[in-house]
């Protein structure tokens, strides 16, 4: 009966109705009915026959999400009649434990109720769903999200593991990206780790075979680093670390760990607010810092100054380095001497690049996603997320196993290198790791300029507190992240 009036209503609309109906004020954007793929009445009983073999969604050439041919029980009234132990008295998960895995439900404590509003349940592709995919009702998200849009509702709330063949399916380009992300991830690490240790170990083997001769003179030092470069540093370490410690807590927010983290700033609203406010200081200091580089840049003498050693840019040579000191890790030929800045050293200056503009791209997409949402599906969202994560691990990861082992742990810097701290080095230091610097120094004249003595001993101790404090909650941070790792619902 409804699917003939509705025909009757297509078609035989006296005219001035229809004009009446066209006159009608546009409806406010979040009750647009219709996520403009399908009108609203293509859900009413009958059309959908339509639909149940075709995918729904799938935009950007296929690779957003579809959820696959919908399934016949999905258009029921009430999809539990025929489900025996079902009784309005158990817990959902009890039976669905897939979709308690979603962020809304284990991090958020969102009930199921809350968004399946209807009583008895209905099938997610009957006319009374107010999930219905096809119509993709945002009022249902704005109950909480104000303002949100059908293209906000868009984001897949029970997203497929995003690893699974499922997610190949039903959702390609989270497939593809976090895959991707993966391989990027451990690909650096598998790299960088092992070759690490291996660096470590040669250079202790030869510190062993010297008998410690030739030990670093620790009183004569040289000035390596600015109060400029060590105030960037210092506010990156401050920075980085704060975004870390509440990032983790968010993400481990199910776990015990994850709230003691996030009382640390009064809960999980406001730890997720600082990491917001944090990541925009971070974004801000890129920008300064963008700035100050290029203040740095000889501009008349374009484009040799750029490749000037005083510069970081990577050259070839750098690169031809890497291959030196791989082959002095296996004996095959000398340790390679670098000039003011090493290949390593260069390589962490871009990794931070690298690192703030994917998370400050993808952080600033989800930051207010009922807002960009305008401007993208609602399911890149989902993609987005994804890639903050797993950025973020790389990142806090590489800096707290590579950066700390190779800056802090090799001989004649342990227990602790303050360089960045104080801006000096021992001289011994500088002329067996930079003897090209040290040459050109001296060459122009410049070493004895450059002269320091060691920095009063409150400010050593109190370097090294610092210091050894960051290094002990970074290191604990990752440990509990990696030892908590199957505990987080997403995963
Ligand atoms: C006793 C186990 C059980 C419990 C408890 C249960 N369900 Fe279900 N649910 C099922 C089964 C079985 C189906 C049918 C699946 C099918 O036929 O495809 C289903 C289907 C659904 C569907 C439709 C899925 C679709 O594809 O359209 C929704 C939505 C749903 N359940 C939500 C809920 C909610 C919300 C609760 C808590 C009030 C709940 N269920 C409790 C077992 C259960
Ligand atoms: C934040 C809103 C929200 C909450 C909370 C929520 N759902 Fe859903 N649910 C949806 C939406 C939207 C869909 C449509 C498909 C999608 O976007 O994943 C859906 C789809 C489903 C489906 C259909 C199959 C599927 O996975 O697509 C089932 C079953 C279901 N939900 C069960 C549950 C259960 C059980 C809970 C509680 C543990 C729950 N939902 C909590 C929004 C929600
Ligand atoms: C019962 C309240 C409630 C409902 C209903 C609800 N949400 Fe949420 N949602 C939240 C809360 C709370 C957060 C987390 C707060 C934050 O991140 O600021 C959140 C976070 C999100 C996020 C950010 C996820 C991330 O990775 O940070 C997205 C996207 C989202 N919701 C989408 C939806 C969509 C789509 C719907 C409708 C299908 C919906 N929500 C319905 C309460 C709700």
């Amino acid at each position: 009966m409804r699917s003939l009036l509705r025909v009757c209503g297509r078609w035989f609309l006296p005219a001035a109705m229809t004009a009446a109906a066209m006159a009608a004020p546009a409806l406010a954007e979040g009750d647009q009915p219709a996520n403009g793929v399908f009108a609203d009445d293509d859900t009413l009983p009958g059309s959908y026959r339509l639909h149940t073999e075709t995918d729904i969604g799938g935009g950007l050439w296929g690779l957003g999400p579809n959820r696959g041919p919908a399934k016949r029980a999905s258009f029921k009234a009430d999809v539990h009649d025929d489900v025996a132990a079902f009784d309005v008295r158990h817990p959902c998960t009890m039976c669905h434990t897939d979709e308690a895995k979603d962020l809304h439900v284990a991090r958020i404590g969102t009930g199921c109720r809350q968004c399946h509003v209807s009583l008895p349940i209905v099938g997610m592709h009957h006319d009374d769903s107010p999930m219905n995919p096809m119509r993709r009702h945002a009022s249902v998200c704005a109950a909480c999200h104000e303002g949100a849009t059908p293209s906000f509702a868009g984001y897949v709330v029970h997203e497929p593991s995003a690893i699974s063949a499922e997610a190949r399916e039903q959702f390609p380009l989270l497939f593809y990206a976090v895959w991707f992300m993966i391989f990027l991830a451990g690909g650096v690490l598998a790299l960088f780790i092992p070759f690490t240790v291996l660096w470590l170990a040669r250079e202790y083997g030869g510190k062993l075979r010297t008998r410690g001769h030739g030990r670093a003179d620790a009183t004569v030092r040289l000035k390596r680093f600015t109060p400029a470069m060590r105030l960037w540093h210092l506010a990156l370490i401050a920075a980085f670390m704060l975004l870390t410690v509440t990032g983790l807590a968010w993400m481990y927010i199910e776990t015990p760990w994850g709230r003691m983290l996030a009382s640390w700033f009064g809960g999980p609203r406001l730890t997720v607010e600082v990491h917001r406010i944090t990541g925009i200081v971070m974004l801000a200091g890129f920008a300064a810092h963008i700035v100050y580089a290029l203040t740095k840049v000889d501009w008349r003498n374009l484009p040799r100054s750029l490749v000037s050693p005083d510069m970081l840019v990577m050259t070839p040579r750098d690169i031809g380095n890497v291959f030196r000191h791989l082959g002095w890790i296996f004996g095959l030929c000398k340790a390679p001497g670098f000039d003011r800045w090493t290949w390593w050293g260069k390589f962490d200056y871009w990794a931070v690049w690298w690192g703030i503009t994917v998370l400050g791209v993808t952080g600033l997409l989800i930051y207010n996603p009922v807002l960009t949402s305008d401007y993208m599906p609602g399911w890149l969202l989902n993609v987005m997320t994804w890639i903050h994560r797993i950025e973020a691990f790389l990142a806090f990861t590489h800096v707290f196993t590579i950066h700390f082992l190779v800056e802090h742990f090799r001989p004649g810097r342990l227990p602790f290198s303050a360089a960045m701290f104080d801006g000096t080095v021992p001289l011994d230091i500088a002329r067996s790791e930079h003897p090209a610097w040290i040459e050109r120094l001296e060459r122009e004249g410049r070493l004895a300029g450059l002269m320091t003595s060691e920095p009063p001993v409150i400010l050593r101790i109190l370097y090294f507190g610092v210091g050894y404090a960051i290094m002990i909650l970074a290191v604990a941070l990752m440990a509990f992240a990696f030892a908590n790792i199957m505990a987080v619902s997403l995963f």
